[in-house]
């Protein structure tokens, strides 16, 4: 076939990308779980959360699994447990101390280490009793500010053992940012680093802690590990963790904690307003991160190595690096730096190192990879992959197809995953022993979630039809506040369906009643009376061979109400005298019809994220509209924006 009739089929196919990939044979064999569960849960949801419950030890068995005065759920009520026993202790004494826990890989090459769930409890333990004598006590709140260093799932589980709330926040963030919550929560400890390695360099962290707490009355103590040896400012609060912690027995007798109890907060910032503090709590949480983990990645604790590449910084890190794997006694790796430091194929090269079998991430680093070439993943050894997961935001079908053949060696089921930090666990997903999976779609709500699409006046939408995702019956490791804000938790998830809980994302219903996620409705674009999707022109513009990512937004437009203007980037140089920006117009109004044809075609060389990888939608809108750039203080890297205003003829 002429390569370019071929480059047109590979096209028109991902346009109309109606391939299903079924699940492999041998994997569905042997499958944690079947088809079966869909209708246990329809049958008895309760009953099934129950029996997902008792996966985990109890110290003291609830008597009421659910109580619901909406919207405030209380689950497995009067149970007691620990977490930490959970997720450590237990599998010690089943004899599995000698397993790994954690392979961890720092960013320096050579520098890794390897824990195992002995060594684990050890340190948690020490940990425990280091907190307790920095007078930290059951419901006292912890700031976590910390590289990706072994250090860090010890503290949140240190934390846990004692009944102490953590409150991890990114270590990308800023001072003012770390202070406003460490203020919010009235932390009383915080624990950080000097630094971290990060791009082959010490980057220092401690710093921006002393800047943060200088103010912060709350805070009494500041727990520093020593990880890069950069210089520090001591103050009068700091505490080096190898003189506190080393010192400590390695015994610690956990107990147990109520089902209700806090666990941690998460703040999440969305698009406006004050950070929001995601509160979750113990036996729900646990139950439902364990259970998505062993259902959703089919984990073989006894020979899958897990890796989920997310910081755990973010609510990803926290429910399927550290919580849900090690709850399941799973062997997990956790990577400090960055993928392309020292070379662009460090991520499949650990792959290759490990063995990994199951590796979880999102679509902006598929895209990444997709950019950087083909060629760098074929230089490894992957072939021990069996399931990829994604999470994060909507992956398009390009990037979907890409992530099977490429990374997944056309074996691999890709689980793309919906769900949030206020949701705590995965909530709409493929299961890869059961589904026949759809480039771009979620799928289905998992067993015992029942979540659905409706249109603005809450009615159901049939199938091809489109609207809000709400979920119906509340879940086990859902949100059940915003820290010190009951309203505020009322207002933001309770109130635009009355009855159910709407997370703010638009989503599809196709012909066979498969959802497909849109991303957020601040995101639906309204033009000429009709509602488009940025997802949908992203999908549509990045299926295009020469766009390696785009990002759409609706600027204001006194003839359409908003026009759609795209920002792309593209993946090699443009040829002199190519109407490049006509060509890909002409590209999306032939994918998806003439109404989503873009308004103007921005090239630049760089587009805004925050740092977990989300576009930040609301600057390139000011740039689209001509006005100056809002707070970019979130932003990954500041000087973007500067880079893409110099490239356009008409921003301001
Ligand atoms: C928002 C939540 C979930 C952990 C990481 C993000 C978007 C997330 C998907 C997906 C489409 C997705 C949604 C959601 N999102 N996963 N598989 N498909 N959109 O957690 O920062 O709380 O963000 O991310 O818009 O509401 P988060």
């Amino acid at each position: 076939m002429a390569p370019e009739r071929e480059n047109q089929e590979t096209l028109s196919n991902l346009l109309r990308e109606d391939r299903r990939f079924e699940p492999p044979v041998d994997l569905a064999a042997a499958a944690n779980v079947t088809a079966e569960a869909y209708e246990e849960a329809n049958r008895d949801r309760l009953a099934f959360w129950e029996r997902a419950a008792e996966r985990l030890t109890w110290a003291k068995r609830w008597d009421t699994t659910l109580d619901w005065q909406p919207p405030f759920a209380k689950w497995f009520v009067n149970g007691k447990l620990n977490v930490a026993y959970n997720c450590v202790d237990r599998h010690v004494e089943a004899g599995n101390g000698d397993k790994v826990a954690y392979y961890w890989e720092g960013e320096p090459e050579g520098d890794s280490r390897t824990i195992t769930y002995a060594d684990l409890q050890k340190e948690v333990s020490r940990a425990a009793n280091a907190l307790t004598e920095l007078g930290v006590g059951k419901g006292d709140r912890v700031a976590i500010y910390m590289p990706m260093i072994p250090e860090l799932p010890v503290s949140l589980l240190a934390c846990a053992r004692i009944g102490a709330i953590h409150s991890v926040v990114f270590g990308g963030f800023s001072a003012t940012a770390l202070k406003s919550r460490i203020d919010d929560a009235d932390a009383k400890l915080v624990i950080t680093a000097d630094g971290g390695f990060r791009r082959g360099a010490p980057s220092a962290l401690k710093p921006t802690v002393d800047e943060a707490v200088k103010d912060c009355p709350s805070v009494e103590h500041v727990l520093v590990v020593r990880r890069t040896g950069q210089e520090v400012d001591q103050t009068d609060k700091d505490v080096w963790w190898h003189d506190v912690v080393d010192r400590q027995s390695e015994e610690h007798i956990p107990e147990a904690h109520d089902a209700e109890a806090p666990l941690y907060i998460l703040y999440t910032s969305g698009t406006t307003g004050k950070p929001k503090g995601i509160l979750h709590t113990t036996g729900g949480y646990l139950t439902q991160s364990a259970w998505t983990h062993h259902a959703v990645f089919d984990l073989k604790p006894e020979t899958d190595i897990y890796w989920c590449t997310a910081d755990i910084g973010w609510v990803t890190g926290h429910s399927y690096i550290v919580y849900g794997p090690l709850a399941n006694g799973a062997t997990s790796i956790i990577y400090e730096g960055t993928p392309d430091t020292p070379h662009r194929g460090r991520f499949w090269e650990i792959i290759q190192k490990y063995r990994v079998t199951i590796l979880y991430t999102a679509p902006t680093a598929i895209r990444t990879f997709m950019k950087w070439g083909d060629d760098i993943p074929a230089k490894f050894d992957l072939s021990s992959l069996r399931v990829l997961g994604s999470v994060g935001e909507p992956i398009n079908p390009e990037a979907y197809v890409w992530y099977r053949e490429h990374i997944g060696g056309s074996r691999t089921p890709v689980v793309d995953t919906w769900w949030q930090t206020e949701t705590g666990a995965i909530m709409i997903s493929p299961l890869p022993g059961v589904t026949a999976g759809k480039p771009g779609a979620a799928m289905k709500p998992l067993p015992g979630i029942v979540a659905d699409v409706v249109d603005d006046q809450a009615q159901s939408v049939p199938n091809g039809g489109g609207g809000f995702l709400v979920v119906r019956e509340p879940w086990p490791s859902m949100l059940r506040t915003i820290w010190g804000d009951d309203q505020r938790y009322i207002d933001t998830y309770w109130s635009r369906f009355k009855g159910f809980y709407f997370p703010g994302d638009g989503a599809k219903k196709d012909e066979d009643g498969d959802l497909w996620l849109l991303g957020r409705v601040d995101d639906v674009m309204l033009v000429s009376g009709h509602n488009i999707s940025t997802t949908e022109v992203e999908s549509a513009l990045v299926s295009h061979p020469k766009v390696a990512e785009a990002a759409v937004v609706g600027a204001t437009d006194p003839l359409t109400t908003q026009a759609i203007v795209s920002f792309v980037i593209l993946r090699g140089a443009v040829d002199e005298g190519e109407d490049i920006a006509k060509e890909l117009r002409d590209h999306v109004a032939k994918t998806l019809g003439p109404i989503a044809k873009p308004r103007q075609i921005l090239i630049v060389p760089e587009l805004p994220k925050t740092r977990s990888g989300k576009i930040m939608r609301r600057l390139l809108r000011d740039v689209a509209e001509n006005r100056s750039i809002g707070d970019v203080t979130t932003l990954a890297d500041s000087a973007v924006m500067n880079l893409i205003a110099a490239k356009l003829p008409s921003a301001a």
